[in-house]
């Protein structure tokens, strides 16, 4: 990580997030959480919603996540045994002749599950979402694979500077190596909330370049707010569609200087299950390598404000520009001013003491 940080840290977009997938919380189940530089508690109820709450309990500050327990719709407090009920309200204090105060109250959070995965919605007003996550149609069916790796790592870098990787066109032929060779064709549409880059690139995957004759990787890569982005990938040998796979990247901000960078991939049955699920442990491989290159950029770099970019680069301020959808107004007018400072301010972190 580096220390001789920029001091321009973008605040944590408003947005849905990846809190865990669905398989790892079952009901009755309590995890701590660590994620937009706060608190949480994340449980699943006896009937199996998921739910998340702030951390402390709203009595004396014991965390919920560290030996709470579920109560049939609710959390039970590991330290006098206060319940907060479905809506985070006090239903129950276990003290004799004492009734509980039901306007006492912890944070809930928005919540939505599907596509295996357990997303919170994070807004520094704490307004209620106005969109939700959509449904991705293959993980609801069984004619895809998904590999066993997965890509996750913490990195020192901004949500926004992640999710910018992908209008960096310019990159991906520099950092990535001969595997994206020629642009073969793009084009970008930003629809309100979410953002649609089509792109063909040659590339080269020896072994399925060898077996396959695969030339192609056709990417529409869509991404719905800052926190999610979904690559429909066809890789394709003269012109043909070979093999369909999807990337999907979950990033998560830990705190507005950090984040929990994470990758999934899943490719449709190609063949049959062994041979499909040799390749998509073969994709997956090759992507976790690629974004440990990003991720080693993002951990170490400084955000500019006013970069020298080429036309080229065009789709880099048409991603900043539509990046301000998710700032609450209050953000917005602390961004607007780094527009006017035309100086890029880089004045170094102190480092801490080597030992
Ligand atoms: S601190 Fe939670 S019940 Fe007392
Ligand atoms: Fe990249």
């Amino acid at each position: 990580m580096c220390l001789n940080r920029n001091i321009r840290i973008h605040p944590i977009p408003n947005s849905w997030y990846r809190v865990c997938f669905s398989k790892d919380l079952r009901p009755g189940e309590v995890k701590p959480l660590r994620y937009f530089n706060k608190d949480l508690v994340l449980f699943r109820t006896e009937s199996g919603e998921a739910r998340v709450f702030d951390a402390h309990c709203r009595h004396l500050g014991a965390h919920l996540g560290h030996g709470g327990k579920v109560t049939g719709e609710g959390i039970q407090c590991p330290y006098h045994g206060w319940i907060w009920d479905k809506e985070a309200h006090c239903s129950h204090v276990p003290y004799p002749h004492t009734g509980c105060n039901p306007t006492v109250k912890i944070g809930k959070w928005p919540v939505s599950e599907h596509n295996g995965t357990i997303y919170t919605y994070y807004d520094s007003e704490g307004h209620p979402p106005t969109w939700e996550m959509p449904k991705f149609p293959e993980f609801y069916s069984g004619e895809w694979v998904s590999a066993i790796q997965i890509y996750k790592r913490d990195v020192t870098c901004s949500i926004q500077e992640i999710a910018e990787n992908n209008s960096d066109t310019a990159h991906f032929s520099h950092l990535h190596g001969a595997r994206f060779g020629k642009v073969l064709h793009e084009s970008l549409e930003f629809d309100g909330l979410n953002r649609t880059h089509i792109a063909a690139y040659e590339i080269e995957i020896p072994i399925l370049s060898k077996l396959l004759g695969i030339d192609e990787f056709h990417t529409t890569y869509q991404q719905y707010g800052l926190g999610c982005n979904r690559n429909i990938v066809f890789l394709k040998a003269k012109g043909k569609k070979v093999l369909e796979w999807r990337l999907i990247c979950m990033h998560t901000p830990i705190d507005k200087h950090n984040a929990e960078a994470l990758c999934i991939t899943k490719l449709k049955k190609f063949i049959n299950i062994p041979i499909t699920r040799f390749i998509v442990e073969l994709l997956t491989k090759k992507a976790c390598e690629e974004v440990d290159k990003d991720a080693m950029v993002w951990d170490n770099k400084v955000y500019l404000e006013h970069p020298p970019l080429y036309k080229e680069e065009h789709s880099i301020s048409q991603f900043r520009e539509w990046c301000q959808n998710f700032y609450s107004e209050v953000d917005k007018q602390e961004l607007a001013k780094w527009k006017l400072d035309k100086t890029e301010q880089t004045r170094a972190i102190p480092a801490l003491p080597r030992s």
